[in-house]
């Protein structure tokens, strides 16, 4: 297949690639600084540009069968709002080129998952992330969702970095607390499983790992 990931140089975005190559697909990059890209992965094309900018965004999506976003603010940095408006840029640029299959990484703490969350955890993350960037996360979510592609909403819980242990659960209203948490790894072989074999389109699956 013809991968496109934005949000490329991330924990997630790195373990995508690099798995993604190992299965044997082509992906495009969206990179907005090169140096945060493994040397390892050099074997995926890369579009230089920042994620607000329709250009560069336009040109990585071109032709691709499926688009990964894992687009965010890095923590400890102000969310400001690259998270929306780079989705609502990636989601017309799709549009124009024709792809339609879009599997974006939300966040548990969206306000569709609050129910499912404990009380605790209900409590405790927006004072944890902070409410601007829980805000950030609505408005992708409603971005994507009112979209006309075939997407998925991937809500992850805490990341943590780590080997695959390839043991996850992936549920529509999964209940999370607050030791839910997610390798980036394994996050990144749900985003890839999605695309080859798309099983919750137009879903908002909550994954969790099954070991800590
Ligand atoms: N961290 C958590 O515990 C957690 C929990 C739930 C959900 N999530 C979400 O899961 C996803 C992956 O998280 P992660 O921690 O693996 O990612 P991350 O390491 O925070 O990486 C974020 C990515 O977004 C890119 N980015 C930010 N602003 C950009 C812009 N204006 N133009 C182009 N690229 C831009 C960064 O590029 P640069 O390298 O150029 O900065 C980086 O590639 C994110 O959407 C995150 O919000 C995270």
């Amino acid at each position: 297949m013809k991968l496109c990931v934005i949000g490329a140089t991330g924990g997630t975005g790195i373990e995508f690639i690099k798995l993604a190559l190992e299965r044997g697909h082509t992906v495009t990059a969206l990179v907005r600084d090169g140096k945060h890209l493994p040397a390892p992965l050099v074997r995926a094309q890369v579009v230089n540009g920042d994620a607000l900018d329709p250009k560069p965004v336009s040109l990585a999506v071109q032709g691709c069968d499926a688009v990964v976003c894992a687009l965010g603010a890095r923590l400890g940095q102000p969310p400001g709002t690259t998270r929306s408006g780079g989705t609502q840029v990636l989601v017309d640029a799709m549009r124009r080129s024709g792809a339609k299959r879009l599997i974006a990484v939300s966040a548990v703490g969206a306000t569709g998952s609050r129910a499912n969350q404990s009380l605790a955890s209900r409590w405790i993350l927006p004072m944890l992330i902070g409410k601007p960037r829980l805000v950030e996360v609505d408005l992708q979510e409603d971005i994507v969702a009112r979209s006309n592609l075939d997407w998925t909403l991937v809500r992850a819980p805490r990341l943590v970095d780590g080997a695959a242990s390839g043991q996850v659960r992936a549920e529509v209203g999964l209940a999370t607390n607050m030791s839910s948490q997610l390798r980036r790894a394994d996050l990144a072989a749900f985003l890839l499983d999605e695309a080859e074999r798309p099983k919750f389109v137009r879903l908002t699956p909550t994954v969790v790992s099954l070991k800590s």
